[in-house]
């Protein structure tokens, strides 16, 4: 029999706290495997406030790779990619399966868990299909943990055993707030790596917070995400919902309504890996596949992927935002992004125009013409 441990979590960004536990775990050297799983939309919260699942995974990959886990540990998109609710009894079942049931299967977790588990979704089949790896936490007296464990144990005839590890007082929430600017000090809670990348693509700033979204919009939104998953590179689906966010911002400011920019920002480059698809042929081909896959056939949406490349004369405000955003999301680095920035910030139509005149220039320097569309939207902002 292998020995799985599964470190499950929101990891909205993982911290400190969550990678002593899976040192210490793996320290044990009690598993085979220990697979990291961030979860989905995590039951019990509200989607509007997590982070979109492709920054969570990403950042529980930089967590793993910083650190020498050899092949024990590995990060596993496993519950990202199930398009129904996603549930823990779910994965530890999928898990069993992929190795022909020749696994058992561990949560590591804390010990709150023991406090928690019996009100999770089908407890009984739950504790009756996994074990328990639990790092004793201090706070909790020693003898109430055992005899909460025992209680378990004889309830559900649940292993469970405990681990010592290190234990930091810190939550993902407060850390969010501090990336907010509300505390300082972060370095102790998060390793650097991980803070760069949070601060490369802005992702707990509170102009890209896409709190002006309905719930309903954003369930919308993390099905497509997850659809997505399918068609694109983990470096492509980042710069994918930078986009989308960057797009919700710039729809704000400019009064325009969110929610199709946002699709469109999210999808855009759906056709990118498309075998024999490149430079500007991505931008039909996605619109096509917008259409057919994604069973989307709202016209707006469908020209501002379509267009996002070259743009076109008489572009309407949402190809105008998508064209933008997809130029000057937040990891985007060339030598006039920050002025295309704030132009595109004051004045729309400025970003936009100087947008073009960059794509034109650019392609001129190296002796090339831009596109007959980008030539003809450029003069039509040229002469406003
Ligand atoms: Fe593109
Ligand atoms: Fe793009």
């Amino acid at each position: 029999m292998n020995r799985v441990g599964l470190f499950g979590g929101t990891f909205d960004p993982p911290h400190i706290g969550h990678r002593l536990i899976l040192q210490a775990a793996a320290a044990t050297k009690f598993f085979d495997k220990i697979i990291v799983v961030p979860a989905a939309v995590p039951p019990r919260k509200s989607i509007i406030n997590v982070s979109m699942s492709s920054y969570r995974y990403e950042m529980t990959n930089i967590m793993v790779d910083n650190y020498d886990f050899d092949t024990l540990v590995t990060v596993s998109d496993i519950e990202l990619r199930r398009k129904d609710k996603s549930y823990t009894i779910d994965t530890i079942r999928e898990i069993k399966r992929e190795s022909c049931n020749e696994t058992e299967v561990y949560l590591i977790c804390g010990s709150d868990i023991l406090y928690e588990i019996e009100t999770w979704y089908k407890p009984n089949e739950l504790l009756s299909e996994t074990g328990l790896f639990v790092a004793r936490r201090p706070a909790i007296g020693q003898t109430e943990q055992e005899d909460k464990a025992n209680e378990i144990r004889s309830g559900y005839r649940t292993d469970i055993r405990f681990f010592d590890a290190p234990l930091i007082d810190v939550s993902s929430s407060v850390i969010r707030d501090m990336f907010k600017g509300s505390f300082s000090g972060l370095s102790e809670y998060i390793d650097p790596e991980i803070e760069t990348w949070i601060n490369t693509n802005h992702i707990y700033d509170s102009d890209f917070d896409m709190k002006c979204l309905s719930e309903e919009s954003m369930t919308i939104l993390a099905g497509y995400e997850i659809k997505l998953r399918e068609y694109l590179s983990s470096y492509r689906l980042i710069h994918s919902v930078n986009t989308m966010r960057m797009c919700v911002s710039l729809a704000v400011t400019n009064g325009h309504p969110p929610f199709k920019c946002a699709v469109a920002g999210l999808l855009h480059d759906c056709a990118k890996y498309k075998h024999g698809c490149n430079g500007i042929q991505h931008s039909y081909d996605g619109s096509e596949i917008v259409s057919t896959e994604f069973g989307i056939k709202d016209e707006e949406i469908l020209d501002a992927v379509k267009f996002h490349t070259t743009s076109r004369a008489r572009a309407g405000m949402t190809e105008k935002i998508v064209f933008v955003a997809d130029k000057i999301e937040p990891s985007r680095k060339f030598h006039r992004i920050e002025e295309l920035r704030e132009l595109s910030y004051s004045d729309l139509d400025v970003g936009y125009r100087e947008c073009l005149k960059d794509i034109i220039v650019s392609l001129e320097l190296k002796g090339l013409r831009a596109h007959r569309d980008t030539y003809e939207a450029y003069e039509e902002m040229k002469s406003k």
